[in-house]
């Protein structure tokens, strides 16, 4: 196992779920491995599992692992040129490169310098996040190599997540992280992402898991804890189980209402 993190600042990243993701393991083991909403990969680098699917629809994102996995030493000596000033930051934003390694660059940059790195573009599809004023160093490049040596022999691909389908086979497991379309706990949409991912896609996510059943395949999806999510995930034979960042419901944080999500998985049978 390669001792790396993730290199992006990612919403909904899910270094959280790190010290969970054992308890939702099959138990006899998973031939290939699949994260079809892939962000920052918190999950990816903590398993490591080999042979992988890496995949997410956002494709600056997707370039940015493939230059990392196939040409990180570029990446480096772009990112060792860049500086974490506002004027540059502005520049950078604004500049189109033609060298694939160095848009890599910019992206890692953006989102390391950036006000919250958040990914938001306007509509033309440009990036468009105020400058951040972080003092930290905007990138490790140890730890960029380390990355790359994990992502090794890794297929990556820029998709939506109903065509990783084709992919998947008897004995897979598939660890799904959509955006979340409800407000965890409470009953209001999250507006930024109801055109991004909305009530309509979540059924359509659910399509794919039974899909993924259909194959004889391994599933382990997060989402909000909230009754449409429980309605529209909860299938037949299948767990469904609550957790807050903190702990397992019925710690201290549940009983102040606090933050929950919840896991459906067909890993674990509930009878
Ligand atoms: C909650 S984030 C995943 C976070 C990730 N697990 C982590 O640890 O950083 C959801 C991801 O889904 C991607 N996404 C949104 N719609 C998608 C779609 N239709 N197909 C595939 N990926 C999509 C977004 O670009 C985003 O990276």
């Amino acid at each position: 196992m390669i001792k790396c993190k993730p290199f992006l600042r990612w919403a909904g990243g899910k270094t959280w779920f790190k010290k969970h993701i054992s308890d939702f393991l099959p138990i006899d083991g998973y031939n290939q491995y699949h994260e079809p909403f892939l962000g920052g990969a918190a999950i990816f680098f903590h398993l490591q599992h080999s042979p992988a699917f890496l995949s997410d629809l956002n494709l600056e994102l997707i370039e940015t692992y493939i230059e990392i996995r196939d040409n990180v030493e570029e990446v480096i000596s772009h990112l060792k040129k860049f500086k974490n000033t506002k004027e540059f930051y502005y520049d950078v934003r604004a500049s189109k490169y033609r060298s694939r390694s160095k848009q890599a660059a910019k992206f890692i940059y953006l989102n390391q310098t950036s006000f919250n790195g958040i990914y938001r573009v306007n509509l033309k599809g440009e990036y468009n996040v105020p400058f951040g004023y972080r003092s930290k160093n905007f990138f490790e490049p140890d730890n960029l190599r380390l990355v790359s040596q994990a992502l090794q022999g890794t297929n990556i691909s820029q998709c939506n997540f109903q065509e990783t389908l084709n992919n998947i086979r008897e004995n897979d497991l598939v660890f799904i992280d959509p955006p979340y379309t409800v407000a965890h706990n409470d009953n209001g949409f999250i507006k930024y992402n109801a055109k991004l991912f909305d009530l309509e896609k979540q059924h359509e996510l659910s399509e794919y898991i039974d899909e993924i059943k259909a194959r004889g395949a391994y599933y382990i999806l997060t989402n909000a804890a909230h009754k449409v999510v429980e309605e529209i995930f909860t299938k037949e034979g299948d767990s469904m189980i609550g957790l807050s960042r903190a702990s397992l419901i019925g710690g201290k944080s549940a009983k102040r209402g606090a933050y929950k999500e919840f896991i459906f998985t067909n890993t674990i049978v509930n009878d």
